[in-house]
């Protein structure tokens, strides 16, 4: 790779501090307003002879357009720790770098799944809506009562990164946290969670579901009727992990017969244009997969991904290879 200036295409803008290292270190065209389309970025690489794209959960890079790669390209900087968008086997196969930006967006995730759980468990959604109609009116003292959130067990599905910094923060509201994840963490991972190996022991004993997992056809539908089922009544639920993690059908039907009480959604299948029904649902709370964005996480995310090129133009060790 030319060691000045690299040509890079992003698919995104990203933000402003992010944006002006761009114009200062790398040669780029201006950033889209929205998210390029495959062909529009494959094309933006062609033209610049790009050495390394940036690209987020919003592109997928499959075999098809591996085989339209133009030949430049040594890198791929997904500015996401999720993988699910990637073909990883292939890209490896084709002798293209990946790296993704782990780490820096684990406590803003947690966050949003702390956000979305109480959000769930108060009643946002029917809140907002109160206070949208000018509120005026005293509300009954039994008028629309939620749940504490304090003192509930917690259950999460993947004991990662993410997962341990939600088992972290659920520690300060008191809460007994389960997970459930393929091997048992050393102890000074779990943050005093419970490991719970068989998802089937530890559902009839969560009140709070939270996923934390990724997404990929081993975990699709994970969350299904009969899952769902095991839980008590009256459960919440959040996902701020993978859409494709839940049967929504599932799920609308849970919520509907009081099986789950509320849901807390960062993401869902259809990603930008969700199941009307599921927008509809009184008891749904649901927020634009914005995980990570905060001003210093995507800024974080983004540096990452441009030192990540940088690396890969100097032959030196990635900071973040896949
Ligand atoms: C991630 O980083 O994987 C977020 O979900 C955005 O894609």
């Amino acid at each position: 790779m030319s060691a000045s200036r690299p040509s890079i295409v992003r698919s995104l803008r990203l933000p402003d501090a992010v944006e002006a290292r761009i114009a200062a270190e790398f040669d780029a065209p201006p950033p889209p307003d929205a998210p390029l389309s495959t062909d529009a970025l494959l094309e933006a690489a062609r033209e610049r002879k790009a050495v390394a794209l940036l690209v987020t959960h919003h592109t997928p890079i499959t075999k098809d357009v591996l085989d339209r790669m133009p030949p430049d390209v040594k890198l791929i900087a997904t500015v996401s720790v999720g993988l699910d968008h990637l073909d990883v086997d292939a890209i490896h196969a084709r002798g293209i770098a990946l790296t993704n930006t782990p780490d820096v967006l684990t406590e803003c995730n947690a966050d949003l799944a702390l956000f979305l759980m109480l959000a769930a468990a108060r009643r946002a959604s029917e809140y907002a809506a109160v206070m949208r109609g000018g509120w005026g009116r005293t509300l009954a003292m039994d008028e629309l009562l939620g749940q504490r959130v304090s003192g509930k067990t917690l259950g999460i599905i993947g004991m990662g990164r993410i997962g341990q910094a939600v088992a972290r923060r659920a520690q300060g509201f008191g809460m007994t946290v389960l997970y459930n994840n393929r091997r048992r963490l050393a102890p000074e991972l779990e943050h005093g969670a419970t490991w719970v190996a068989d998802l089937r022991e530890m559902l009839p004993k969560t009140q709070i579901l939270s996923l934390h997992l990724p997404g990929g056809p081993e975990s699709d539908s994970l969350i299904n009727a009969e899952t769902l089922a095991l839980l008590p009544r009256g459960a919440i639920f959040v996902n701020a992990a993978r859409g494709r993690l839940v049967d929504e059908d599932a799920l609308l039907a849970a919520l509907a017969s009081g099986q789950v009480a509320a849901a807390g959604l960062d993401v869902c299948r259809n990603e930008p244009n969700p199941d009307p029904r599921l927008l509809a649902a009184p008891n749904v709370y649901m927020t634009p997969h914005v995980g990570s964005a905060t001003v210093e996480t995507r800024t974080a995310m983004g540096m990452l991904a441009l030192d990540n090129v940088v690396a890969a133009v100097a032959d030196a060790p990635l900071p973040s290879p896949v």
